[in-house]
This record gives C-alpha cells, structure tokens and sequence, in this order.
C-alpha cells in the first residue's frame, strides 16, 4: 500500500455530503415550476460559506483524482472484503453517517433514498427501476470507511484520458499530474475512439463502487444509472460521446430519465419508513442477495 495519507481538512473540506448535491441544484436547477421555490432558495444561498466549501472540495477532487489513485481504490475496495450485511443493515449503517450540517434542515441518507425511489414508483416505473432509487447512493458508506469526500461524491469523469472543460471546476485540474502526463491528456488517452464506457475508468466515488456490488443482480439499465448517475460532463453536457459505443448511447437514455428523480425529489416531507417497509423488503428480496458484500 502506498496510499498517501490526507490531512483532516483535506478529507472532508465538506461540512455535509449535501452540499456537493444543493450544488448541483444550482448548476442545474429544476425545469418544474414546483421545485423552483426550492431552486430559488438555493440562488439565495449560492455565495454563503457552502460555496467556498464546494469549491475547496474540487479543487481537491480534481488534484487528486488521477488514473493511478483510481487504480489503487480499485485494488483495494473492489475486493469486497470489508463489511458484509443485510440491505436493512446496509442503511442502518449508512445512516450512522453523520456531518457537521444542520441536522433539522438535512434529511438522513436513507430518507433520499427512499424519496428518490418512492417517487420513481408514482410514476409507475418497474420494479427494478423503484429498487434502483432505493439503492443508487448506497456507496456512500465509502466515506464510513474513512475514504474522503471528494473520492466518495462529486461528478465523475474519465480519467487515463484528456479532462473536458465541460467539467465543472475545469481549472483545478492544471493541479492534476495527468493532466501534464503525455500518456494520460489527449483525447483519447489510454482509449480507443468509441471503446464503450465499459473499458473506461471513471473517476472513483460511490456510483463505480456500488455497480460492481450490484452488477449480478440488477438489469442493465438499472446498472446503468448506479453506475453514471454522477456522470454529468455526459449525461448533461455530452462531453465524452467519442469514448461511448451503441450500446451505451442505448442505455444513457435511463441515466437521464434517473436524473431528476435523484436531483429534484427532495422533500421536507419524511417517508414513513416502517408503513414502507414490507413492500421493499420483498422487492428487494426478489433482486438480492440476503446479505450484501462491502
Ligand atoms: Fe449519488
Ligand atoms: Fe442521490
């Protein structure tokens, strides 16, 4: 292991992972005119101390996010030897994940997901598509593994190969040694034209390492949106398009329909947990495992 080793500040320049979520908001605010109060409330907020932390936290996210660090997480987390639990225990776990944000304003990390997936189900989706929402930020027990917040959350993006400036924060990336690496900063880089995402690494946070939890057990399509929900540089701003095949322009199209369900679906309104319950304990028990493998 050669891992380096990051100062406190340097793990969580975040004092909530939602913060990097409201900052999405921001960047691509709700097209319905029922979560623009919301949106708006956010505009309001854009210049308070958030910012400069969002800021912080890409500025580290893009210095330090390079194709050997990916590497080296990938080594160690894909092994799946760290944890094993029940999908129950799973979000209690998960939920054990505190932060130094304001407890009466943040939802915890189970309530987003069930109000991601509780509204994937109004609209009538397949099953599949419900349990998705369930479980698409699952991941995030990365950061109780003491791994730091920019290689949990944030958008993703290519790494081995040129950094679009369609990424947010594009500037940070003059820190990043790839970026100076002639094998790494052309366009293509370690690729070939239109290889398929399949045969690219993506920057390393909680969609890559929630998919390979999952990749036996769900559909594609459904793989699809785990794995490149936090994609925005393509789902939103098509910057990688010569590095997809066929078959991923085919499937980009549930990552999309995803999106606003994961983004705009946020609610003071708190599920209720235990009346939900049975309903996804036997859908969940239709697509996993008893026990899940961290
Ligand atoms: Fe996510
Ligand atoms: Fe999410």
């Amino acid at each position: 292991m050669n891992a380096t080793t990051f100062s406190n500040a340097e793990i969580a320049p975040l004092a909530s992972l939602d913060e990097w979520e409201d900052d999405l908001l921001v960047r691509y605010p709700d097209p319905d005119s029922i979560a623009q109060a919301k949106a708006k409330e956010e505009f309001r907020n854009y210049d308070t101390p958030a910012r400069d932390t969002v800021t912080e936290f890409y500025r580290l996210n893009h210095k330090y996010q390079t194709y050997d660090f990916v590497m080296e997480k990938e080594r160690n987390f894909l092994k799946f030897d760290k944890k094993e639990m029940t999908l129950w225990e799973s979000f209690d776990f998960l939920n054990t994940l505190v932060d130094d944000s304001d407890p009466d304003i943040d939802l915890d990390q189970l309530q987003h997901l069930l109000q991601t997936s509780e509204a994937i189900r109004a609209d009538g989706h397949p099953d599949w598509f419900v349990l998705t929402g369930l479980l698409h930020d699952m991941g995030k027990v990365l950061c109780l593994f003491g791994e730091p917040q920019w290689a949990v959350v944030g958008d993703t993006f290519p790494v081995g190969c040129q950094h679009s400036d369609k990424i947010v924060f594009p500037e940070f990336f003059g820190a990043n040694p790839d970026a100076h690496d002639e094998r790494y900063n052309t366009k293509y880089g370690v690729y070939e034209p239109n290889c398929g995402l399949r045969n690219v690494h993506m920057s390393w946070g909680h969609d890559e390492y929630l998919y390979q939890m999952t990749k036996n057990y769900l559909p594609e399509s459904a793989l699809y949106m785990i794995r490149y929900h936090s994609f925005y540089a393509q789902h939103r701003e098509n910057a990688y398009t010569h590095l997809m095949d066929e078959h991923d322009h085919e499937y980009f199209k549930w990552v999309k329909v995803f999106n606003p369900y994961d983004l705009y679906t946020k609610s003071p309104k708190v599920p209720n947990w235990k009346e939900l319950r049975p309903y996804y304990e036997d859908l969940a028990a239709k697509y996993l495992p008893a026990t899940l493998k961290f």
